[in-house]
């Protein structure tokens, strides 16, 4: 762990970047591409950590995988070609990884253990474990099935219908992954509406799936035909950039290629609600996944609360809007987002605890935060608990610090967003 020491005079932020790959959809591609029959394409492809260890995964189910840059193939023969692995399958710090490869090894005929790293070990899997196991599902693990490692005793699996408990797009596609090795028709339905990623790349990769009000059904037994996938920009790396651009003085920043689905989209939402001078110029609004151009000016922001069905259409973007807020004059109120708390660190604690290092006036809540503003920060040494949001959320403070911030691992910050650095020193002027 090396300590990364910040500190910018009066930056002003200029420049065109195009964020790295959705680590979602990255991480969808490969898992799709490794059910489907065929040779499977995908371009802009994420290289951080988190979607190496899907690909790591698959090579030891014996799926032939090559990545040459952002272009990835993946040729598969299906899901019973796989091959038992006489290997642990090793997920590393990424939850997505664990919970959709419990949802599609369930439904093999292989007998798999998958861990992860030390936060992943006290991530819950029980909310995937457990409806699962209500399709027929074999899993065992610490605390019945809680936390990894994970045994899975691939079996054949029974549709079933089920409702969310919370909003969560990784228990979603866990299910709906099982559900293309179940015998009959899989209904989930959601409260509020997580990312929809996976529906989405269903049907590109030529499943029948409905999706009315909430509630997703498709028949169980579909074969996954393999195809070409296009990775848009991430808009969670984007959220750094967007903050960045409205916070520092003087600054413009246009983002290219950005996904602005809109399951992941609220933080657009946030900025114009909060004053933001941000212009977006959708790109395609027919591709499986739409894209945009944003450009960011500095401009004055006003707190709002963010509540309800704009919270998981924004969860990993709460860090980040955290600090935006601490420039908003007034209050902001983030509520309903207990979630965070089962994020690679809990987020409350990290945000709140790490903010106020800086001197910001930020309370914790039961199910999020309050923050009044506006409040300068101060320079101070910064703690990112192996979490690379917080980690960028650090870093993005020290450009409007009087101080120096340091961090103490910056090196998390590669599990989504390799070249956070390269592209920030990119924009300072
Ligand atoms: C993800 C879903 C979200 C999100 C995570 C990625 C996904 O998690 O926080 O970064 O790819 O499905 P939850 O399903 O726990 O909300």
């Amino acid at each position: 762990m090396t300590k990364k020491v910040m500190q910018y005079t009066r930056p002003r932020l200029q420049g065109t970047l195009t964020v790295p790959g959705d680590k979602s959809i990255s991480h969808r591609s490969v898992m799709f591409g490794a059910i489907a029959e065929g040779k499977t394409t995908v371009s802009g492809f994420l290289l951080g950590e988190d979607c190496l260890s899907t690909i790591d995964c698959f090579k030891k189910l014996g799926v032939k995988i090559d990545v040459d840059g952002t272009n990835v193939t993946i040729e598969s023969n299906g899901i019973d070609a796989w091959q038992e692995p006489s290997e642990v399958l090793y997920t590393g710090n990424s939850g997505t990884t664990t919970r959709l490869m419990m949802g599609i090894l369930a439904g093999t005929q292989l007998h798999t253990v998958m861990t992860g790293d030390a936060s992943i070990g006290k991530r819950p899997m029980r909310r995937v474990a457990d409806p699962l196991r209500q399709m027929g599902a074999q899993i065992a693990g610490r605390e019945n099935g809680q936390y990894t490692p994970l045994a899975i005793q691939g079996t054949q699996l029974q549709a079933m219908d089920y409702t969310m408990p919370v909003a969560s797009a990784q228990v979603k596609s866990a299910i709906l992954l099982a559900g293309l090795r179940a015998q009959g028709t899989t209904i989930v339905r959601e409260q509020e509406v997580s990312r929809d990623h996976t529906e989405r790349m269903l049907r590109q990769f030529g499943a029948t799936v409905d999706v009315t009000d909430g509630v997703v059904s498709f028949e169980g037994g579909q074969t996954l035909t393999a195809t070409h996938v296009n990775v848009p920009g991430d808009i969670s790396s984007a959220a750094f950039f967007l903050v960045a651009g409205a916070i520092v003085p003087k600054s413009e920043i246009v983002l290219q290629n950005v996904g602005v689905n809109e399951t992941r989209a609220g933080i657009i939402e946030v900025l114009q609600q909060m004053g933001a001078n941000l212009e977006l110029q959708i790109d395609d609004e027919q591709a499986a996944e739409p894209t945009a151009t944003l450009t960011i000016r500095t401009s004055p922001l006003q707190g709002i609360e963010i509540s309800g069905a704009v919270v998981p259409t924004l969860i990993d973007e709460i860090p980040i809007i955290a600090l935006l807020a601490t420039q908003a004059q007034g209050k902001t109120i983030i509520r309903d987002a207990e979630e965070l708390k089962v994020k690679e660190t809990d987020r409350i604690t990290a945000v709140v605890d790490e903010l106020k290092k800086l001197g910001a006036n930020i309370q914790a809540t039961d199910d999020g935060m309050i923050i009044e503003g506006p409040t300068p920060l101060h320079g101070g040494s910064l703690k990112s608990y192996g979490d690379h949001r917080i980690g960028m959320m650090a870093a993005v403070a020290a450009l409007i610090t009087d101080g120096e911030v340091v961090l103490d691992d910056a090196e998390c910050i590669a599990v989504s967003y390799p070249t956070f650095f390269e592209h920030l020193a990119h924009v300072v002027k």
